[in-house]
């Protein structure tokens, strides 16, 4: 197949990129290499590597007329939502319009297209008391970021129920793992973890550490993305991917230390206003498809830290 990652130089996509091509596809990558890195992915041709900006419209429905992609993984966004709070007109146009480009280049130029999957976020659950989030709840997005994340899940969704484009968008939860930056702001806050306890400095936990998450391991996210791919039953849905399992900021601090074998302190300062406080998903509508993660958060420690460290020692 002729697969296309857009985003494909980041955390996620770069993973992605990865499974596809040891499963033998062709893989092409869109990336403007904004908070991506070129490095993240030594394997992909330079002529399969195409550095440029989502936002131009005319070159993405050029590149799609040209290679016909079997399959589309759009992942390319403003990830943070600081960024879009900052900046809501510019990261509109990453987020939304170029999604909408995305979808209507298939619809003009590729209809034979197999699928399109879309990285929305939990983040649309907003603060949402009812848990587990489920997609069958109503979501409450808060910040530019959620917004925008629904907006284009739902042109995504009705891109299938309107013009028989095959499209799936899923939610991600807390995603960690290898090629994670720990500059990004709070969904890298395990690799900030991870930073301090290397570095040997505090951690600075906001509240008090009993806020919970639903950290998901990125090889069950690239498992759910797979599996979605190949499903009929997919087609036009949205799906929440995460464990279901929630875990507390403090269990992980902990558990990190351990597998680190590292002591540090930490410091307490007051939560940051608009913070959610809990949140994990229900993951029954992907399990029905036939996901089950892999990675318990012991698990996916476990497999980050000694990722990681082999990339440390040059292994
Ligand atoms: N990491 C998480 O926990 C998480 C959670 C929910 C949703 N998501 C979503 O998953 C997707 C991937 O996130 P990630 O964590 O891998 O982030 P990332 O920043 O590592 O990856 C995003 C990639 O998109 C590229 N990009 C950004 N703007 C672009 C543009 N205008 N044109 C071309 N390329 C552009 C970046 O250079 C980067 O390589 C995003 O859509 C994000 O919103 C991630």
């Amino acid at each position: 197949m002729n697969v296309l990652v857009t985003g494909g130089a980041g955390f996620i996509g770069s993973h992605v990129v990865e499974h596809y091509l040891n499963h033998g596809h062709e893989v092409f990558v869109i990336d403007n290499l904004s908070t991506g890195n070129r490095e993240n992915i030594p394997f992909v041709k330079a002529e399969n590597f195409f550095e440029e900006d989502i936002c131009d419209l005319d070159l993405v429905g050029n590149i799609i007329k040209e290679y016909q992609f079997d399959l589309i993984i759009h992942l390319a966004a403003v990830v943070s939502v600081v960024d879009t709070i900052n900046n809501p007109v510019d990261s509109n146009e990453v987020n939304i319009t170029a999604t909408l480009n995305l979808l209507e280049s298939n619809r003009l130029y590729n209809n034979n297209i197999k699928r399109i999957i879309f990285a929305s976020s939990a983040a649309v659950y907003g603060n949402n008391t009812q848990l587990p989030n489920s997609i069958m709840k109503l979501v409450n997005p808060i910040s530019p970021y959620a917004i925008q994340k629904y907006a284009g899940e739902q042109y995504v969704k009705q891109y299938s129920n309107l013009y028989d484009i095959p499209t799936t968008a899923l939610r991600f939860f807390n995603v960690y793992g290898p090629r994670q930056d720990p500059k990004s702001a709070y969904s890298g806050v395990l690799s900030i973890m991870q930073s301090s306890y290397l570095d040997e400095k505090p951690f600075t936990f906001f509240g008090d550490g009993t806020q919970t998450r639903d950290f998901v391991y990125v090889k069950d996210v690239v498992q759910a993305i797979s599996l979605v791919a190949d499903s009929d039953n997919a087609i036009g849905h949205v799906f929440n991917v995460g464990t279901g399992k929630p875990s507390s900021l403090m269990e992980v601090f902990e558990f990190l230390g351990n597998v680190l074998e590292k002591d540090i302190s930490t410091n307490f300062v007051n939560e940051r206003e608009g913070d959610i406080k809990h949140s994990y998903a229900d993951i029954q509508e992907l399990s029905n498809l036939g996901y089950f993660p892999k990675y318990s958060i012991e698990e996916g420690l476990y497999s980050y830290i000694n990722e990681s460290t082999k990339k440390e020692i040059g292994v």
